[in-house]
C-alpha cells in the first residue's frame, strides 16, 4: 500500500518571539520541517504533501529542491482543516501518516511501527505517558480500556484532565477513512477550530478501531513552541549523536562540549577534543585527533592526522599522517597530500599541497599549487587577485619560499628553485635558480640620527 504523509506547518509560532515561521528554526543546523521531511522520505514515502500557511513564502525558500505538494492553508481554522487542504491530492487506496513540522525528532522505527498497523478499520495513534498532561489532548479509553476519543484540553472536564496518557498528534489511517471522515468534523468547540483529533471519535462511532503505540523516547513526540524547548531538544539529540559516538569508538573529552550538525563519519580511535563543531559531511580517518574549537565543515580528514586548536576546515580533503594549525584555516578547495604541515596563522584556499609540503607560519596561500616537499617560509603571500580575476601560482617539487615573499600571480615558480626572503617575485623562476627580488641592503657608517629641534 503506498504511503503518503502529511506534515503540518502552518501555525505562526507566535511564541518563538521571531521574523523567521518556527517551522524554519534550526535544530543541529537543519531547519526542523527539514528533520520532518527527511524522516518521511526515509519511510519510503509515495508522497509528502506540506501544508503551509504563516510565512508559506519563507518555508517554501528555506525547503529547496524536495519532492514535495506544497499545500496552502490561507487561514488556520485548525489542524483538521490544515489536514482537509491535502486530502484531494492523496489517492483512495493509500496510507496517510500524519506529522507536524515543529516536531522534528521521531524516530524512523517509531513511525514504521505506528503506520504498520494501519487497516481499513483500524487507525494508529501516537500516544504518550506524561507526568504533566497540561496543554495536551487527553486520550478516552472505555471501560475495556479502547481508545474512544481525543478531548482537547479546554474542552476536557475535571476528571478527563486527570488523565495522563496524551495525543502527540501523530497518527496514521487509510486514506478511505481520511476521506470519510475529514468532512464530517465540526468546529463546535472551545477553540472554534476544526479539530482533527475529533477523528477519533467518529471513527470510533463508525465501528473502526483504534490502535496507540509509544515512541521510545519522549523526546521523540516533543513539539517546539519557544527558543527554551527548541534548545532542550538541541541538547537532547546532541547527547543521543555524543553517545552513539563513544559507543562506536570515538573518544570524547567531554560528550556535553560537541555539537555534531550532519554526518560525521569516523574510523577507529579518532580522539575529539572540547568544543569542536562538525558541520555537513566530515569523515575522519583511523587515529584522527581533533584539538580543542576546531569546526570542521563538509570534509575529509586521513588516517592519523592531526587536527590542532582553534582550527577551522571548510570543503577541503586532507591527508593521511598531516598536521593543521594550530589557528589554520582551510578554506574550500583546499587540498593537502600526506605529511602536509599547515601551521599556525594559515590560510589556504583553493590550494593542493603537495606530499611533504610545508605552509607552517602566518600566510595565505590561495589558488596554488604546491608540488612535493615545498617549504614556504613565514609570511608568504600569495597575490592571486588583482581586483578582478584571480590568478593561479605554482610551485613546482622543492621550492623553498624565504619569508615574506609576494608571490604575483599567475606565476611559476621551477623545481628546486629558492626564493630569497622579503622578495616580490613577478615572473618565471626556472628549476634550480636562486631568485632575489628585493631592494639591495645599503649600509652607512657613522649616520647621525636627527635631534628634536
Ligand atoms: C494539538 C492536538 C493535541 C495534541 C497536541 C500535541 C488538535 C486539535 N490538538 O494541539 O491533541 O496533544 O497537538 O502537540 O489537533 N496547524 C496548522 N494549521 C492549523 C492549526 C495548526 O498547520 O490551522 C499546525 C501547527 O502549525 C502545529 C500543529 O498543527 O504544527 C499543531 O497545532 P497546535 O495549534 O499547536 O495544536 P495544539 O493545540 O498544540
Ligand atoms: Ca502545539
Amino acid at each position: 500500500m503506498s504511503l503518503h504523509v502529511v506534515i503540518l506547518a502552518a501555525g505562526q509560532g507566535s511564541r518563538m518571539k521571531s521574523d523567521l515561521p518556527k517551522v524554519v528554526h534550526r535544530l543541529a543546523g537543519k531547519p526542523m520541517l527539514q528533520h520532518v521531511i527527511d524522516t518521511a522520505s526515509q519511510l519510503d514515502a509515495e508522497k509528502i504533501h506540506i501544508v503551509v500557511g504563516h510565512g508559506a513564502e519563507v518555508v517554501k525558500e528555506t525547503i529547496v529542491n524536495q519532492d514535495v505538494n506544497w499545500c496552502l492553508q490561507a487561514e488556520q481554522l485548525g489542524t483538521g482543516h490544515a489536514v482537509a487542504q491535502a486530502t484531494d491530492a492523496i489517492p483512495a487506496g493509500a496510507q496517510v501518516l500524519i506529522l507536524y513540522g515543529d516536531v522534528p525528532l521521531t524516530s524512523v522505527n517509531t513511525l514504521n511501527e505506528l503506520v504498520s498497523s494501519v487497516d481499513e478499520k483500524q487507525l494508529s495513534l501516537l500516544t504518550v505517558e506524561l507526568e504533566n498532561p497540561t496543554g495536551y489532548g487527553r486520550i478516552i479509553r472505555n471501560d475495556e480500556g479502547a481508545i474512544s476519543a481525543i478531548v482537547e484540553e479546554k474542552d476536557a472536564s475535571e476528571e478527563q484532565r486527570f488523565v495522563t496518557e496524551v495525543n502527540t498528534g501523530i497518527l496514521a489511517m487509510s486514506a478511505n477513512a481520511l476521506h470519510q471522515y475529514i468532512p464530517l468534523l465540526k468546529n463546535s468547540n472551545a477553540q472554534g477550530e476544526y479539530y482533527l483529533t475529533d477523528i477519533i471519535e467518529i471513527a470510533v462511532q463508525h465501528g473502526d478501531c483504534v490502535e496507540s503505540h509509544q515512541p521510545q523516547f519522549e523526546q521523540e513526540v516533543q513539539g517546539v513552541n519557544n527558543r527554551l524547548q527548541l534548545c532542550e531538544l538541541e541538547c537532547w539529540h546532541q547527547s543521543i549523536i555524543s553517545e552513539q559516538l563513544m559507543l562506536a569508538g570515538v573518544t570524547l573529552y567531554d560528550p556535553n562540549r560537541i555539537d555534531v550538525r550532519g554526518q560525521l563519519a569516523f574510523g577507529r580511535d579518532v580522539v575529539i577534543d572540547l568544543n569542536c563543531i562538525f558541520e555537513g559531511d566530515v569523515k575522519l580517518g583511523d587515529n584522527v585527533e581533533i584539538g580543542p574549537n576546531c569546526i570542521l565543515k563538509n570534509s575529509v580528514v586521513g588516517a592519523g592526522t592531526k587536527i590542532h586548536a582553534n582550527s577551522i576546515i571548510e570543503d577541503s580533503i586532507i591527508g593521511e599522517e598531516a598536521n593543521v594549525g594550530p589557528f589554520a584555516r582551510l578554506r574550500p578547495g583546499t587540498q593537502l597530500e600526506n605529511n602536509t604541515k599547515i601551521g599556525n596563522f594559515v590560510e589556504t584556499k583553493k590550494t593542493i599541497v603537495g606530499t611533504g609540503s610545508k605552509i607552517n607560519h602566518l600566510s595565505y596561500v590561495g589558488d596554488a599549487e604546491l608540488g612535493r616537499n615545498v617549504n614556504v617560509g613565514a609570511g608568504t603571500i600569495t597575490c592571486n587577485y588583482d581586483g578582478v580575476n584571480k590568478f593561479k601560482t605554482e610551485l613546482a617539487d622543492g621550492v623553498f619560499v624565504g619569508s615574506n615573499t609576494s608571490l604575483v600571480a599567475p606565476i611559476m615558480v621551477g623545481k628546486n628553485a629558492t626564493i630569497g626572503a622579503g622578495s616580490t617575485v613577478t615572473k618565471t623562476v626556472e628549476d634550480e635558480q636562486l631568485v632575489v627580488a628585493r631592494t639591495k641592503q645599503r649600509n652607512i657608517d657613522g649616520w647621525q640620527r636627527p635631534v628634536k629641534k
